[in-house]
């Protein structure tokens, strides 16, 4: 049964009554993207994959997450967009706060690389693998990207002058298009253990290829109950096309419909500060979407109450383009009571027994009324609370939408042409031939 529920709040104020008109836009994006008729439609490979669970390469993946995880306390994911932020959003979100200072016994700790281009962090990181057991998994679809063919470059000398030149082979995974690109090239010649990323799947929707579930296996979260929970949700959104029975086609309705109406920006806010990069993801996903031909909805993220101290003021009352978007999340992992104090200096003996996470919700409902009656329209995404199979249900959700609200601003979701722009301009003042 699907754990994530859509709901809206403080929308009506904003909205008119939806014209008939608008379902039937509504109808034919959907009818384009489960037909498989619409813009972009060689890159639906992502449709597909929540039905592989149980495949031989998924356990392929669990084999050779095994044999990183024995051989080493550190893995470093090189990778930058879509072959980075899935991985890092699924495991931020499910491991404990605090795991680099304490890392788990059965599991070798994530790092990331090849996501920046900054020398400090490069030489940092290199410092922390001289005195840890380690292995590379670099992720790159074109093969091409410099940020992280840099940071492969740099990491794969360390490794080789570690462990030589054999030894490194077999702590060196790659992961990347089936025949073309350097990295490909390089692979093959070294004998890397590889994984493909289907040509049919773009980057931002690759976390359920081996792009995500490789480094989320490695980390030791259960990839099984992921793509379930992804399937669990794939089987509802082509199931039923009514706007009650579909959360991700009520979703891209109210998103569009508030763009129409002015609200051009959408705040994805979570309350669970282990939710940030799972924000960092929809940014991508939704920016590299719809962000095109002078149109689109700009993505932005906050982590509340830390936020409601920065950027709370500014929802409050500033330009009124914004709509929020909340993952609410019904129940936390642990209970922490507020305990009584004798001397209460500090006024907080009426918290006294409550637990932190009623707090939040106290805080997330009085932020939700307050920035409706301040004119923000508030969209709620809730799940029970935050497990492989709830975060399966969210990606797909989220992808699927995406696709739907691509074809209702008449773009391609699946392309990202501006992407290339700062790339030639680095490459001219670099030299590039
Ligand atoms: O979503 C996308 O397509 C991009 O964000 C890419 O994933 C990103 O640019 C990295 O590309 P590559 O995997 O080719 O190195």
């Amino acid at each position: 049964m699907i754990q994530t529920r859509f709901e809206t709040e403080g929308c009506q104020t904003f909205l008119p009554e939806v014209p008939e008109a608008v379902h039937n836009r509504l109808n034919d994006a959907y009818l384009q993207l489960i037909n498989r008729s619409g813009a972009g439609n060689d890159f639906l490979g992502w449709l597909d994959l929540p039905e592989a669970a149980g495949s031989n390469e998924i356990e392929d993946v669990k084999r050779v997450a095994v044999r990183l995880k024995e051989l080493s306390q550190v893995v470093v994911v090189i990778g930058i967009g879509g072959s980075y932020l899935g991985a890092r959003a699924i495991i931020e979100a499910l491991q404990p706060h605090f795991s680099d200072l304490n890392p788990s016994p059965s599991a070798p700790t994530v790092l990331f690389a090849g996501n920046n281009i900054s020398e400090d962090y490069l030489s940092d990181l290199q410092n922390i693998l001289d005195k840890k057991e380690y292995s590379l998994i670099v992720i790159s679809k074109s093969g091409t990207t410099t940020e992280p063919a840099i940071a492969f470059r740099i990491l794969k000398q360390h490794c080789e002058n570690k462990y030589g030149k054999e030894e490194a082979k077999k702590r060196i995974v790659a992961i990347t298009d089936r025949q073309r690109g350097a990295l490909k090239q390089l692979a093959t010649q070294e004998g890397y253990d590889t994984f493909v990323i289907p040509d049919n799947v773009g980057g931002r929707y690759s976390v359920l290829t081996p792009v995500g579930l490789l480094p989320i296996a490695v980390a030791g979260y259960d990839i099984d109950a992921l793509l379930e929970g992804a399937h669990r949700m794939h089987e509802l959104l082509l199931a039923d096309k009514t706007l009650q029975g579909n959360p991700a086609m009520h979703y891209a309705l109210i998103r569009n419909l508030l763009y129409c109406n002015g609200k051009r920006v959408e705040l994805m806010v979570a309350y669970e500060p282990r939710l940030y990069y799972l924000i960092e993801w929809y940014k991508q996903l939704f920016g590299e979407s719809e962000g095109k031909e002078n149109r689109g909805i700009f993505p932005a993220g906050c982590i509340f109450s830390t936020d409601l101290h920065s950027l709370g003021q500014y929802v409050q009352e500033g330009q009124r383009m914004l709509f929020e978007t909340v993952i609410s999340v019904e129940k936390s992992h642990h209970t922490l009571p507020i305990p009584f104090d004798e001397q209460d200096t500090d006024g907080l003996n009426y918290l006294q027994k409550k637990s932190i996470t009623e707090v939040n919700h106290a805080a997330e409902t009085g932020t939700r009324a307050a920035h409706i009656a301040g004119g923000v329209p508030n969209l709620r995404i809730v799940i029970p609370e935050i497990n492989e199979k709830t975060l399966g249900e969210l990606v797909f959700f989220f992808e699927f939408s995406c696709a739907i609200g691509g074809y209702l601003l008449k773009i391609n979701p699946f392309d990202q042409p501006g992407v290339e722009a700062y790339k030639k301009n680095m490459f001219r003042l670099l030299g590039k031939k």
